[in-house]
């Protein structure tokens, strides 16, 4: 994969002569490298930009991961995102969201549970929140530490009441074009999908995130509420959630259908297993000169390797 910056505008002209059926006819392979690139295309590392106004006042600088490496300052995470409802330009993210509406905001968490549930912002607080500083690993190999704000999924799960039948959790995202431009190309099956076993989702380490330093997450950031996962590919880790139903069948997720050979249903964070067009041995801490050896489930290892035991993670991507 070549580092240098794209524009979006190179690679427009694809989207608009190719419709959805017919790119998925012709194959993903053919298409190009950016257009199904799970984490966007690679970009210089991000400098404070005026795009995002509303930077918080006396940030803490001292926010460190639990193997002592320092969080990403706030202007790294907010300048610097895939959101592919806005723009596949990690820099023009964070303008294009900024008027995103997040209230009124409804979670309905529905599917194979006792009590089915539309959860809105009010609701969700009393699952409390509490700060995870996570890394976050994109598929493409760049990486940041983020101070999130939020509570584990598990807690929402279990009031809910999956039944025995319930296998798998499906996450979506808010389906909005007129407030998403990019959804109004129609080569995304939109909307963003995710999925997770429901072991997965259950893990004390997966957290539905609602802020960012200690303050509400932004727009560009999949306000009001996403999820972090942080042992798998940052693509796993859906944004501005509006639907969470559990299924008894692993549901189709939107990188997986695009181009399933490439962005596996798992996609745990995996220095071994090459993405067919690179490298995931190394990564680059956005912020840190050179690169850094990705480490086995994003260095969750010990906490997540019992969740996989007895697969092959060389097949089961
Ligand atoms: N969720 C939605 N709905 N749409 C997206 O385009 N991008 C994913 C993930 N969640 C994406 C999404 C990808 S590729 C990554 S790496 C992370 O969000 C980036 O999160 P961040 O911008 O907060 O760093």
């Amino acid at each position: 994969m070549k580092l240098e910056k794209i524009r979006p505008s190179e690679i427009t002209p694809e989207h608009v002569y190719l419709s959805r059926r017919r790119v998925l006819r012709i194959g993903a392979l053919a298409l190009g490298t950016a257009a199904l690139s799970a984490c966007g295309l690679p970009s210089p590392s991000p400098e404070p930009t005026q795009t995002n106004p509303r930077v918080p006042k006396d940030l803490p600088t001292d926010k460190r991961d639990e193997f002592g490496d320092p969080a990403n300052r706030w202007e790294e995470i907010t300048n610097y995102n895939n959101f592919y409802e806005f723009t596949m330009d990690k820099q023009e993210v964070a303008r294009l969201a900024q008027n995103f509406k997040t209230s009124p905001w409804t979670v309905t968490v529905g599917g194979l549970v006792n009590r089915p549930r539309t959860y809105d912002l009010d609701d969700l607080r009393k699952f409390g929140e509490e700060e995870r500083i996570y890394r976050l690993r994109c598929v493409e190999g760049w990486s940041m530490v983020i101070p999130w704000l939020g509570f584990p999924l598990h807690k929402l799960l279990r009031e809910v009441e999956p039944l025995s039948k319930a296998r798998y959790v499906r996450f979506e995202s808010l389906f909005d074009p007129d407030q998403m431009p990019g959804q109004r190309l129609s080569f995304y099956p939109w909307p963003y999908a995710e999925g997770l076993r429901l072991d997965e989702a259950m893990h004390d380490l997966t957290l539905l995130v609602t802020g960012l330093y200690g303050h509400p997450l932004p727009p560009q950031n999949g306000a009001p509420v996403r999820l972090a996962v942080p042992w798998k590919y940052g693509f796993k880790s859906i944004k501005s959630i509006v639907r969470i139903d559990l299924v008894e069948e692993q549901p189709a997720t939107l990188w997986n259908t695009v181009a399933p050979h490439e962005y596996g249903f798992y996609s745990n964070v995996n220095p071994n297993k090459p993405h067919p067009r690179w490298s995931q041995a190394t990564e680059r801490r956005i912020g840190e000169p050179g690169r850094r050896r990705t480490l086995m489930f994003n260095g969750y290892e010990r906490q997540v390797a019992a969740l996989y035991a007895g697969m092959d993670l060389m097949k089961n991507y």
